[in-house]
């Protein structure tokens, strides 16, 4: 049975992860022990606040799974894709299809569903990350309408954001597809992500039934 993270900054030096290349295998080791079977690596692209040096993306993520295979981890690459009023969708895909998008915490910038929909006419199926940050939206509101019937979005929440109130809101209600770390290089989070996926067992099923679809 398959468990992923698939949502984290771990690829040491390309975006803003603490990771240092020196302790990566430990956190490898730390998933590993978790009972977490792989990890995707999703470094931000488009995000205003985070320079990312997409041209070591390849060559680190292919360093990293090397390690990664070393404590018996799988490993892929993505991307968390920061949605605002770009013209052009240039992302790097999940399992080849799923785009990981982010966008701004204190509001929903105007062009925010036109992208999405691009994103969705490019071909991509949409994960909305973190969903619990966003403090403008509620789990009952228009916005959110749209991206569950219109867009079909699913719905990731961190492992840490499924122990606040806006987190448990969106978890009680049965609207949450994924929890994921979101880790920036904190050895506890595999950990915790196991542990929160114990306490939500509708979530952790759905997860696998998901790996078992896109994992060979
Ligand atoms: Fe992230």
């Amino acid at each position: 049975m398959d468990i992923l993270d698939i949502h984290s900054h771990l690829l040491p030096k390309v975006d803003d992860s603490h990771q240092s290349r020196l302790f990566y295998g430990r956190m490898m080791r730390s998933y590993a022990e978790s009972g977490i079977t792989g990890i995707v690596f999703t470094p931000h692209l488009d995000n205003p606040y985070v320079h990312t040096h997409r041209s070591m993306i390849q060559k680190t993520f292919e360093w990293a799974t090397e390690k990664a295979e070393k404590e018996g981890l799988q490993t892929f690459l993505g991307s968390e894709y920061y949605v605002r009023e770009q013209e052009k969708i240039d992302l790097i895909p999940l399992f080849g299809k799923y785009a990981l998008c982010e966008t701004f915490t204190d509001f929903m910038p105007k062009t925010y569903l036109d992208v999405l929909r691009r994103v969705r006419d490019r071909g991509y199926e949409i994960i909305i990350a973190h969903i619990e940050r966003y403090r403008w939206l509620r789990p009952d509101d228009e916005v959110m309408r749209v991206l569950k019937e219109e867009l079909g979005a699913l719905i990731q929440v961190n492992a840490k954001g499924s122990m606040t109130r806006e987190g448990k809101k969106y978890l009680s209600l049965g609207l949450v597809d994924f929890l994921a770390s979101d880790n920036h290089g904190d050895r506890e989070l595999a950990g915790l992500l196991v542990q929160q996926l114990g306490k939500y067992p509708e979530v952790a099923m759905k997860m696998c039934d998901f790996f078992a679809q896109e994992i060979e």
